[in-house]
């Protein structure tokens, strides 16, 4: 992403910040797997929206009108011996001339640095809660300060919590923004379509997925976006179902919610398939009614109506269907008032979309759902799950697990179905499903 996009943000918090106020950022910490093995880093969301400072170990801090500047990370220095080990470091010279810190400092040195960086400030901006270690550091700066009251020193009053202001800003995507989500978008969809395409009975679910690992890191992604979900059959009826370690079937369905994560950016998409290519007459059913849902939902998405406008649609739609084909009885109305529809559709019907597969950003504002805008990025994925076994339930409908997901984008007319490209209808389905 171009750096100016970073500065711009931050001068964009900076200008509502406020007088005599200070930012405090700390990027992510670095989790082990096992004994000293690591996960692979990835910043902090937040930190690296200031800054696109990529590095562990780092703080980065904002003060309005600081005259020696405005803008100061807290790094790790060079040190020959450790890049030959853990790799290259940007340093104290490359904080200031490639990231366009004003002021840049060694971690090491932060907590003799801090203290007199808070000394005079009135508010804090930190997303207290986060990081239980760096709130007790927070905490001792503050309360080296108080000590000092005294000789003259003016501890900090207010402790703002910074997710306000910032996933407010993150939840507006500027065009640079949405370039990069469909890159991630393209690269998922490419995957996707590739799937349907070598599917086959028999083959085994982490065959899938590594088909779409395969083609996310051939294309510059440093990782999925989330753990990938390639459920076949009755799998797809675990929402979050991540062990991908079963044959596939032919008769049964494969559901895939599989998406990139791109210069930070993520996609998320889910298509469900038959495996062998041919929907059976209920799944078929299910499927076309989970689509019908999934279309009127998507076509709630415009500027004026409500962040709940599309859940609502396909609640609508699902329950509706429900009735007609026998899976639920009684008046569609009191089956919505009490919520019966949730026996099949237990989950809601998208999130926010952006550096975060659930991106930050309110969904309601003052108690009243939030309207959409432009720029705004979000999922709409609705789904019907029937597990095997399912009491009441005729045996023909067990094991169907269907959900349908887009990434979509509100512009000034409406909206536009990021994900478009991903093959959606029955007959687009049958026709590329275990063509290669
Ligand atoms: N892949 C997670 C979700 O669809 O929300
Ligand atoms: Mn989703
Ligand atoms: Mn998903």
């Amino acid at each position: 992403m171009d750096l100016n996009e970073f500065s711009y943000r931050r001068n964009q918090l900076l200008g509502m910040m406020g007088e005599d106020s200070i930012a405090i950022l700390p990027t992510a910490n670095i989790h082990y797997r096992n004994r000293d093995a690591t996960f692979p880093f990835r910043a902090d969301s937040n930190f690296y929206y200031l800054t696109g400072f990529p590095e562990p170990e780092a703080v980065a801090v904002l003060i309005p009108e600081r005259d020696q500047g405005e803008y100061i990370l807290f790094c790790r220095e060079r040190d020959p011996e450790r890049e030959t080990w853990d790799g290259r470091r940007a340093g104290i010279e490359g904080a200031c001339e490639i990231y366009r810190a004003d002021d840049a400092f060694p971690i090491s040195d932060i907590d003799d640095i801090l203290p007199g960086l808070l000394e005079g400030k009135v508010h804090i901006y930190y997303a207290i809660g986060h990081d239980q270690d760096f709130d007790q550091r927070i905490t001792a700066w503050i309360n080296q300060l108080r000590k000092a009251t005294r000789s003259g020193m003016q501890a900090p009053m207010e402790l703002i919590i910074l997710d306000n202001l910032l996933h407010e800003m993150r939840l507006f995507k500027s065009n640079e923004e949405i370039n990069t989500i469909r890159t991630a978008v393209r690269i998922s969809a490419e995957a996707h379509i590739h799937a349907m395409q070598v599917c086959h009975p028999n083959i085994m679910e982490y065959e899938i997925e590594a088909g779409f690992l395969h083609h996310f890191f051939r294309q510059g992604c440093k990782a999925p976006a989330y753990s990938s979900i390639v459920a076949g059959g009755n799998n797809a009826c675990i929402l979050h179902y991540t062990d991908n370690n079963t044959s596939l079937q032919s008769g049964d369905l494969l559901l895939i919610d599989a998406g990139a994560e791109y210069d930070y950016y993520a996609a998320d998409i889910t298509r469900t398939f038959p495996i062998n290519g041919r929907f059976s007459p209920a799944q078929k059913t299910i499927y076309e009614l989970v689509l019908k849902a999934q279309l009127a939902a998507i076509d709630k998405v415009r500027p004026g109506n409500h962040w709940n406008d599309p859940h609502e649609a396909a609640v609508q739609v699902l329950t509706e269907g429900l009735v007609a084909i026998g899976l639920l009885r009684g008046e569609v109305n009191i089956l919505i008032e009490t919520e019966a529809y949730r026996k099949f559709y237990m989950h809601r019907t998208g999130h926010w979309l952006g550096m975060d597969v659930h991106d930050v950003g309110d969904y309601k504002i003052d108690g009243q759902w939030r309207s959409f805008e432009p720029g705004m990025v979000l999922t709409v994925e609705p789904g019907l799950y029937i597990p095997e076994n399912c009491p009441e339930v005729g045996s023909q409908w067990w094991g169907i697990g269907i959900r349908i997901e887009d990434d979509i984008l509100v512009t000034s007319q409406g909206c536009e179905v990021l994900t478009a490209a991903v093959p959606k209808t029955v007959d687009e389905i049958q026709n590329i499903v275990g063509t290669s």
